[in-house]
């Protein structure tokens, strides 16, 4: 998910610099646009560090050695590009601009140019804001569809009392989250996730591991902060970015997972095991590269049964486990749901050409006690949604249940 934050001309500027964070924080990737009187009250390079991407701060592209194409039709890709426009603080000049249609900066030129959700925290002095142009304003916008996050009342910069406050940070991103249709329903959550393959020392060099990416557990993570959960993310060896939002432990073998798990699991109200912990390891690694003599045989143990240690400390806890399969793969999976006392268990058939291990594609079953969930063959980061859409309608059944159940 990307949006713009176009960040205008008042005193609240400052302000945006904790919004961009926030944004980060839930996995949503931000491009800044600055109007020239923005930049009289904060330097671009404060929302470049924290966005980690070129701030746009004028439309012509001015200070650039050679204007070309790419940078000439800059505004076109970023309207096509974002799910949603956030304009905080925006001021007076800019909701009166952008209500009559002008375009004579990069930020107005963007309203016009994008048919993506647009959110506006207005800032300003109370006379300001109660000016009838301003409403006038603030009601066409409004009737175009632009949401508004309603400036608070208090004290302002201007030594004047009532509203004109920019909206607290966290109202300004919820709306932001809504108008993407990004629901917000594991707000509160912890969610420990392991992701990706182990690896088993064979010896200094060889190591037995599986064909695992870490794709999967990685969209379960981006999906979850998204719907505003706090991700604590363990990890096997991967090719792939986790992301960053996520606050990442990275392992290597079965046991240095298992002990990361644990660890974080008191920290925890949801648990999901996507990581393919391999199931045995060699008894004793060699200490020196092995050489080439002839046929070995390894001789290999079971590794440490993760899930079923973290079933053992459950107590509240939300605990999904995932299953692959290649063959009886629902007969199995009920098996391993009732042994190990999951609240769920996601089922893939890894026998299936083109999906799950090493793919960008999955098909699974989510499989409970009482339902049985098929979601055909999609992204991995639509089976993300569904499996995470399960968890939050499984918390709200419990805390109704709670929350009716019998007087003790
Ligand atoms: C010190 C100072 C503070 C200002 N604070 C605000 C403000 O909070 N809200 C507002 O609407 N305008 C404020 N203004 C006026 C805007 O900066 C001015 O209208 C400017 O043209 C806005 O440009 P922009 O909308 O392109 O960013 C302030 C001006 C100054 C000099």
């Amino acid at each position: 998910m990307k949006i713009a934050l176009g960040v205008s001309g008042g005193i609240a500027a400052y302000k945006a610099a904790e919004i961009v964070r926030q944004f980060e924080e839930r996995g949503v990737s931000v491009q800044v646009v600055m109007t020239g009187a923005a930049q009289e009250f904060v330097r671009p390079l404060t929302f470049a560090a924290l966005s980690a991407e070129k701030v746009i701060c004028d439309l012509f592209g001015s200070g650039a050695a050679e204007p070309n194409l790419e940078s000439a039709v800059e505004h076109i890709r970023v309207a096509q590009s974002i799910d949603a426009l956030v304009v905080a603080p925006a001021t007076a000049d800019i909701l009166a601009k952008f209500a009559l249609g002008l375009a004579d900066d990069f930020l107005t030129t963007l309203f016009l140019a994008t048919t993506a959700p647009v959110v506006v925290a207005p800032a300003m002095n109370v006379n300001m804001w109660n000016h009838p142009a301003t409403q006038a304003n603030v009601e066409i916008l409004r009737k175009r569809g632009v949401r508004l996050v309603e400036p608070e009342s208090g004290y302002l910069a201007c030594g004047m009392s009532g509203p004109g406050r920019l909206a607290e940070s966290e109202a300004i991103v919820a709306a932001a989250l809504q108008a993407m249709g990004a629901s917000q329903a594991l707000g509160g959550e912890t969610i420990l996730i392991s992701a990706g393959p182990t690896r088993e020392k064979i010896d200094p060099v060889r190591y037995l591991t599986n064909r695992s990416s870490g794709r999967m557990g990685y969209a379960l993570a981006e999906a979850a902060l998204r719907q505003g959960a706090r991700v604590l993310l363990v990890t096997g060896p991967t090719a792939v970015s986790p992301p960053a939002a996520a606050e990442i432990t990275r392992v290597e073998s079965a046991d240095e997972m298992r002990e990361a798990m644990i660890k974080l699991l008191p920290q925890a109200t949801m648990v999901i095991k996507s990581a393919a912990v391999s199931d045995y390891r060699p008894r004793r690694a060699a200490a020196q590269k092995m050489k080439r003599a002839g046929a070995i045989s390894l001789d290999l143990e079971p590794t440490p049964d993760i899930l079923s240690a973290i079933a053992k400390h459950k107590a509240g806890r939300i605990v999904v486990g995932f299953a692959a399969e290649t063959e009886n793969a629902l007969e199995n999976a009920r098996k391993k749901l009732s042994a190990k006392g999951l609240d769920a268990i996601v089922v893939n058939d890894v026998s299936q050409k083109g999906i799950g291990f090493d793919s960008d594609r999955n098909a699974v079953t989510i499989i409970t006690d009482d339902e049985v969930i098929e979601v055909p063959e999609s992204t991995k980061w639509e089976v993300a949604q569904r499996v995470l859409d399960y968890m939050a309608k499984l918390r709200k059944r419990r805390a109704v249940k709670v929350s009716h159940g019998p007087c003790a």
